[in-house]
């Protein structure tokens, strides 16, 4: 580091004040001396290409295809997706699968292909190998979704660890989505995005990238299918994609392009292929069950850096509750910590927190804490003590404890990724639970430390456990606050087994949803950044990620009235609800911004209250299909191009489309419609899709539509009732309710409903065995005027 860098330094961590800015300097260079020392550099290299085909060999569900310098494992898994890994790679182990790889099928066999290759054929898939070490992935028809070129690796002359690229070639129609949360999604345009979890250091809006959460995880859809490919390595790589461009008569396609290129793990990916619908669900098999929120954490929460006493947090649930807001949970930032240490309480503006938390939850609210991983690296403070007693904390290549610098100014980090750790600090939240918190906001864990300059993470050649396998910061950047998630959520269940645990973490990776959900970090306050919110969502929602929501208002400044309105409306039909803002920011309660604000915010939360069972269906219905709550407009319809490109409306489960206000000023706004037939739910006006129709948007609420015909339960005087959108003529509808069984783990069934025609009357009926007749709600039919 020069004079320029050191000065750039300090200005750019001015913000944390001046001691914090020395610090931060000292934590760039120690992180830069420990990765001279402890990273020795590549030196020259060799670049390597499979090679011809040589021999094969069969195995279970496929086998392995040898290649003059590499060989390839292909394996077809009994719930349809297909594992390759080249140079031995194998599917285990993992951070993101679930459990153990699935079972090979049986039914899946390698057999010669056209020139010389190879193939699997399994029932929805058909991978081909050609002789050089391309592979194909096909639809049963024969139709090619996906071509991988042969991969390319570069490795140290004298032996050791590849860095390596992977092209592939998709549909000159096929559009990408996914790779965790993007900013500038959810469509993925042409460029590149970054695979390492990254604090932007400030609010983020489109554009910014990497943000939190990066995943390898692409979906692409085009009109001969829709994929999913997984790269299972957790290293820092890049992924440039190119969509493509069809000659429409006047030329030759050219296909999309995504070229991956990793520095280092295994090259191994898993693909699953089929409907959105089944790519999800093959997906969550593969990476596991989302977490089931309890009924609570589908309301609305209400945050703030800054609170700063318990005086101030029932001021604001008095707010709430003198203006007859639904109010459901309340969360506490880092200020109510003493000193910014983590497992705290600063007992002089937070005495009896217990007491408050139990005054709350009398009134239906839980608290929710935020928990950082970084402990303050002082001798006394007790946590850091007992996990110094633990061996808990990440060392460097020589051995030492590595330090950096966050909230509690110097600091040091667990290490996530050794199972002793993980459940010594799962053990932690007993703290917290005597404090009277029911849930848990997980930050800063890309690991987060301040620097000056450069990265604001470990050193990459800090050690960490990876399992007992032993490894670097390269490796467990990544899954860092996915094992972090599993800490605490594996805590949370011991220490209070009869609730389901309610975690949700700003970081993470594939496979994150078994431990909980996120939310989308520090958007920045401006119409881009309410885009973006929407995007993140969406992404997240494709890459296995069903729970998520955006800090409505944005993290930093003031929005305005308008600005905030909007975002509250969309706020209100994402699975996470919450507003939220930094210390420095303006003031993010409903009442805030003028009585007309009051009045049609108060509309929304209303609203999200009487949705809250068709929310409840959607959070189990995601832990049973991988399905998410919030889907692109696509997801039915993957074959309607218009569809693929609208990024301004989404479905929220099968029954509703929401069109949120994305822009300034807006009083009206187009919507692209799916097919089918659907009801402006405002107006009850019917409209038949697809189309683009213009809809009335005043300030007063944003567009939402319902499917003729769907089901939906809400919340009604006396409890849950059945909406039901009239079918077209001669036709039927339905839908599913998973009704509320409180916070524990009751797994209630699902209750089928069809809605249809009977002379003039549409009646709905329950499905199924015998229970089959007459549903046990009442049940109000609405849109009969509107055709
Ligand atoms: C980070 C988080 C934000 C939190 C703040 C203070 O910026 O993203 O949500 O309020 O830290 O803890």
């Amino acid at each position: 580091m020069d004079g320029r860098d050191l000065v750039r330094s300090v200005k750019a961590v001015g913000s944390v004040g001046a001691a914090q800015g020395l610090r931060t300097v000292r934590a760039a260079w120690r992180r830069q001396r420990a990765d001279a020392r402890g990273l020795p550099p590549r030196g020259a290299e060799r670049a390597r290409v499979p090679g011809p085909v040589r021999e094969v060999e069969y195995g279970p569900g496929g086998g392995v295809v040898r290649f003059e310098r590499s060989e390839l494992r292909i394996l077809v898994a009994v719930n349809g997706a297909v594992f390759w890994g080249w140079d031995g790679a194998d599917p285990e182990p993992s951070y993101a699968l679930a459990g153990r790889c699935p079972e090979p099928d049986p039914r899946a066999v390698l057999e010669p292909d056209k020139q010389g290759g190879w193939r699997v054929v399994a029932e929805r898939v058909t991978v081909a190998v050609s002789r050089h070490g391309a592979v194909e992935v096909r639809t049963p028809g024969g139709v090619t979704l996906r071509r991988d070129l042969p991969p390319r690796w570069w490795e140290p002359v004298g032996g050791g660890p590849a860095r390596w690229m992977q092209r592939s070639e998709v549909a000159a129609d096929a559009r990408f989505f996914g790779l965790g949360g993007r900013a500038s999604g959810p469509r993925l345009r042409d460029g590149a995005y970054r695979l390492w979890n990254t604090d932007p250091g400030t609010a983020f809006a489109p554009g910014d990238d990497p943000l939190y959460i990066t995943m390898p995880v692409q979906v692409v859809v085009a009109d001969a299918g829709t994929h999913l490919v997984f790269h299972d390595s957790s290293r820092d790589g890049t992924v440039t994609l190119r969509e493509g461009e069809e000659g429409a008569g006047s030329g030759h396609d050219r296909p999309g392009t995504s070229v991956l290129r990793m520095d280092g793990g295994p090259l191994r990916c898993w693909v699953v292929v089929g409907t959105p619908a089944r790519v999800a669900l093959a997906w969550a098999s593969l990476t596991g069950a989302a977490a089931l929120p309890p009924a609570w954490a589908l309301g609305h929460h209400h945050a703030r850096w800054g609170f700063g006493s318990e005086r101030e947090v029932r001021r604001i649930v008095a707010g709430y509750q003198e203006r007859g807001l639904p109010l459901d949970a309340v969360h506490l930032d880092i200020d109510h910590y003493d000193g910014h240490r983590v497992f705290t309480v600063d007992r002089e503006r937070f005495p009896k927190l217990p007491q408050l938390a139990e005054e709350l939850r009398r009134d239906g609210i839980r608290l929710v804490s935020i928990v950082d991983p970084a402990v303050p690296a002082v001798a006394g403070d007790a946590v850091h003590d007992s996990g110094a007693a633990e061996d808990a904390f990440v060392r460097d290549s020589a051995g030492r404890v590595v330090r950096g610098v966050v909230w509690p100014g110097d600091a040091v980090f667990p290490d996530f990724t050794h199972a002793r750790v993980r459940e010594w600090w799962g053990g932690l939240y007993e703290e917290r639970i005597r404090q009277g918190f029911a849930g848990f906001w997980h930050d800063m864990n890309e690991p987060t430390s301040f620097a000056a300059f450069g990265e604001t993470t470990l050193p990459r050649s800090a050690r960490h456990a990876l399992e007992g396998r032993g490894g670097d910061h390269r490796e467990a950047h990544n899954v860092y606050a996915l094992c972090m998630a599993r800490a605490g959520y594996e805590g949370l269940r011991r220490l209070v087994p009869e609730e389901r645990p309610f975690v949700f973490s700003r970081s993470g990776w594939a496979g994150m949803q078994r431990y909980g959900g996120t939310w989308s970090g520090d958007v920045a306050t401006g119409w881009p950044g309410l885009q973006a919110s929407l995007a993140l969502v969406l992404g997240l929602g494709l890459c296995g990620v069903p729970y998520s929501g955006p800090d409505v208002g944005g993290f930093d400044g003031s929005p305005s009235p308008e600005l905030y309105l909007r975002w509250f409306q969309l706020g209100a039909y994402l699975p996470l609800f919450r507003t939220h803002a930094s210390l420095r920011a303006g003031r993010r309660e409903p009442w805030e911004f003028g009585a007309e604000v009051l009045r049609h915010a108060r509309v929304a939360l209303v609203e999200r209250r009487r949705l809250l069972p068709y929310f409840v269906t959607l959070a189990h219905l995601a832990r049973r299909t991988g399905a998410p709550y919030v889907r692109p407009l696509w997801w039915s319809a993957p074959e309607d191009r218009a569809l693929r490109d609208c990024e301004d409306a989404f479905l929220l489960g099968d029954g509703l489309l929401v069109a949120p206000v994305l822009v300034p000023g807006a009083d009206r706004r187009a919507v692209q419609l799916p097919r089918g037939l659907w009801y402006d739910t405002a107006t009850g006006r019917a409209y038949e899709g697809p189309a683009q129709v213009l809809v009335d948007a005043p300030l007063s609420r944003i567009p939402v539509f319902a499917r003729a015909g769907a089901v939906l339960p809400v919340c009604g005087d006396g409890g849950l009732e059945l909406e039901v959108w009239a079918p077209g003529r001669g036709r039927t509808g339905g839908g599913l309710v998973v009704p509320d069984a409180g916070d524990g783990w009751d797994d209630p069934e699902i209750e089928r409903y069809v809605a249809r025609w009977e002379g003039r009357r549409v009646v709905v009926e329950r499905e199924g065995g015998n229970s089959a007749g007459e549903p046990p709600y009442p049940v109000r039919v609405r849109g009969l005027a509107g055709r």
